[in-house]
């Protein structure tokens, strides 16, 4: 609970974490897997314009279009739809919702208000049949990680979850973003399931995210960030933000920062408790909330009851 207070006024550091997740910390720390090597500077006191203003400068929207080997070489540029993702929703959007999976949304009774928002993004398998009240159950994106594809139990090819949405898949890459290693060796192989999908479903928009915009993030999520954070991949929470960021006027993120609801239930729909889930192991997800609690434009009281924070869009941001 003190933590949490501190998390919505911003001044949160990793030493106030229970001491299993700092020893998690800092075992990410020392294996390093991803090959991290920050280059980049310490710019820790940004206000909310400077930061706003670096994102705009910063952020590009980027998924795999074939035109790189290995891709280029494996006829990837005929596979990937030919509308490129920032193209693809239309210009006018004014605000979008995301939804993140934590419990803390359920009781929240924010459904109606989620789906009044022109479009909606939702991760991995998080379902809205059954909990209609507390997300709602319009989805326009989807952002799936590695596994969704690869582990039978989420029956990637005939839910109906994955089915009439927007996808959006990605994979840890090496930091170096080398696509040959990457595609030799993927956290988890992404691609033959995405190949096969492609071909059988050439009509619904599927997209997979470039490794250098998901380690463009990570590198901004450092530099503006005093302590050393996990050299792993932002989550998925992370991406989903800063891509509805570049496409929508105004971005609402509902329970990503927790309100009063906090509970160590990992996901509303699953029976299973980790703080980790919120607070992170893996990924620097602590560091991800701070920096996006200082870019909240929403009210406090909307903080702390709905767990909303409000974040302008890329494109409005003036310089
Ligand atoms: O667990 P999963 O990655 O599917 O959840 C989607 C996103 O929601 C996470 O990447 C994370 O950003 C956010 N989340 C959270 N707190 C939780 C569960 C998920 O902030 N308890």
């Amino acid at each position: 609970r003190a933590l949490l207070r501190r998390l919505w006024k911003g001044d949160a550091s990793a030493r106030m974490l229970h001491p299993r997740l700092q020893k998690a910390m800092g075992a990410y720390l020392r294996a390093n897997k991803h090959g991290v090597r920050f280059r980049g500077r310490r710019a820790a006191g940004r206000s909310r314009a400077e930061l706003l203003c670096a994102l705009r400068g910063r952020v590009r929207v980027r998924t795999l279009d074939g035109s790189e080997p290995p891709f280029s070489a494996l006829g990837w540029r005929a596979l990937v739809p030919a509308v490129p993702l920032g193209r693809l929703l239309p210009r006018g959007l004014r605000t979008c919702a995301v939804v993140t999976s934590a419990g803390a949304i359920l009781n929240s009774s924010l459904g109606e208000e989620i789906d009044s928002h022109d479009a909606v993004l939702r991760f991995n398998s998080a379902p809205t049949r059954g909990y209609e009240k507390d997300v709602g159950n319009k989805t326009t994106v989807r952002i799936i990680n590695s596994q969704i594809l690869t582990n039978p139990r989420h029956h990637f090819i005939d839910s109906s979850l994955y089915k009439d949405v927007i996808l959006v898949a990605w994979d840890p890459a090496p930091y170096s973003a080398n696509l040959h290693l990457w595609y030799k060796k993927p956290d988890y192989n992404l691609f033959t399931p995405y190949v096969q999908h492609r071909q059988r479903n050439p009509d619904q928009p599927f997209y997979i995210l470039h490794p250098k915009f998901i380690w463009q993030l990570w590198d901004i999520i450092q530099e503006n960030t005093r302590e050393k954070i996990q050299p792993n991949p932002p989550s998925s929470g992370f991406l989903g933000i800063l891509l509805m960021m570049s496409l929508c006027g105004e971005v609402h993120v509902y329970e990503y920062i927790p309100s009063v609801r906090q509970t160590d239930l990992c996901h509303y729909h699953e029976p299973y408790y980790d703080a980790a889930c919120t607070l992170g192991a893996y990924h620097p997800l602590l560091y991800e909330k701070l920096l996006v609690q200082r870019l909240n434009t929403g009210a406090q009281g909307d903080l702390h009851r709905k767990g909303k924070v409000v974040l302008p869009g890329l494109r409005a941001v003036r310089c």
